[in-house]
């Protein structure tokens, strides 16, 4: 089963546990779910109003049409 999800986050959820902080991917598009590696970088270029569509390998965005 494959699904498609619409976020529009543009960087991690920072939880402090402890002493040392997690940062916990809210973007959707790390390779290290749940946690961030930093994929969500591309997202803080996202317009406005618009959905994009990542390359699950590359990060590229593959897509972008009106929301
Ligand atoms: S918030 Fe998703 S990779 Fe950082």
């Amino acid at each position: 089963m494959a699904r498609i999800v619409k976020l529009d986050a543009t960087g991690p959820i920072k939880v402090e546990p402890s002493a040392n902080p997690i940062f916990v991917c809210a973007c959707g598009l790390s390779k290290k779910f749940p946690f961030c590696d930093g994929s969500h970088k591309p997202t803080r270029e996202e317009e406005a109003n618009c959905v994009y569509r990542y390359d699950a390998a590359t990060g590229a965005v593959i897509e972008k049409s009106q929301a």
